[in-house]
């Protein structure tokens, strides 16, 4: 069932639960999260970026028909569109294909650029995709990356008080803040603010957040989070390093190349099984039903 991110996210931040979003690469690993969301009977928010995939359409497309066709709700959402140039309409380039291909959701991450070219940006991409009926994620301040971790070269936190302001100013869906989480392999030990998660959530009347960088956070950091507020958790780096290892230690017959398919499969869905579970999503996919898609479905004969 394919359903907008903003729908997705109000349930969770009612429930007080977090969904999982993976980064997905391919028609196989597209399968594999879609199939680790079933067993779990779990809501599901999948992440597409523009550089891992030659064709975004036609993966997004792709994607688009499996979701259409599962029985978990589910979301297809451009990861950090735009976030490789700082001007506009090299972010439009990014967003309007995914509006082709059938995305629910963008993200359009401006979170590089300074205060009010953040919002004046995200504030005419928001409009558009409003009116695409597609839902928008946007970052402030920035979730640097995992390598600079150790000197925190590149992390910017975000200030509850101006994440309030740029909800009003931006009219976008969810905010992904930087809360002291980093993308990839972290070099240090995570240390997470939690209290200035709560300060956030509470100043911004409990509006659904996005945490970035969920690999390597550990479990009771994304347990506490998912309890105080974070309402989809980003998953990329823990999938690959899970397949990796399931490919290196699998027993493969070189003349039956084509298993290695299967080993791909299975360690992408069980590395999610448990994110699920951790997260709280498992077993939600009813809290969504009977939803208006159901319905919608049901009247046009679909189901
Ligand atoms: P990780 O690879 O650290 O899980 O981050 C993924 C992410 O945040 C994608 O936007």
């Amino acid at each position: 069932m394919l359903y907008t991110m903003k729908h997705l996210l109000e349930t969770a931040n009612k429930e007080n639960f977090a969904i999982p979003a993976p980064n997905i690469q391919n028609e196989l690993t597209a399968r594999a999260v879609i199939e680790a969301a079933e067993k779990c009977n779990s809501p599901l928010i999948i992440d597409i970026a523009f550089p891992i995939h030659p064709d975004i359409v036609f993966l997004g497309g792709l994607t688009r028909r499996l979701a259409e066709e599962s029985s978990v709700p589910i979301a297809i959402n451009l990861d950090h569109g735009g976030s490789r140039w700082a001007d506009l309409k090299s972010c439009l380039r990014e967003v309007m294909p995914c509006f082709r291909a059938g995305f629910t959701s963008i993200m359009v991450d401006r979170s590089s650029l300074p205060y009010d070219e953040n919002v004046r940006q995200v504030k005419l991409l928001t409009e558009v995709a409003h009116a695409a009926g597609v839902s928008v994620e946007a970052e402030l301040g920035h979730v640097g990356d995992g390598e600079k971790y150790d000197n925190k070269s590149d992390m910017v936190l975000t200030d509850p008080h101006e994440a309030k302001r740029f909800i009003q100013e931006t009219g976008i869906d969810c905010l992904a803040v930087s809360v002291g989480t980093a993308h990839g392999q972290y070099k240090g030990k995570p240390h997470l603010d939690f209290e200035r998660l709560e300060k956030i959530k509470t100043v911004t009347d409990n509006f659904p957040l996005v945490l970035h960088g969920g690999s390597g956070t550990g479990k009771e950091n994304l347990q506490k989070a998912s309890r105080m507020g974070i309402n989809k958790v980003n998953v990329g780096t823990d999938l690959f390093k899970a397949s990796l290892h399931a490919v290196r230690t699998a027993d493969l017959d070189s003349g039956k190349i084509y298993d290695i398919w299967q080993v791909i499969n299975d360690s992408w869905r069980d590395e999610l099984i448990q994110w699920i579970e951790l997260l709280g999503a498992a077993g939600k996919a009813q809290e969504y039903l009977p939803s208006e898609t159901v319905q919608k479905r049901k009247i046009n004969g679909g189901i």
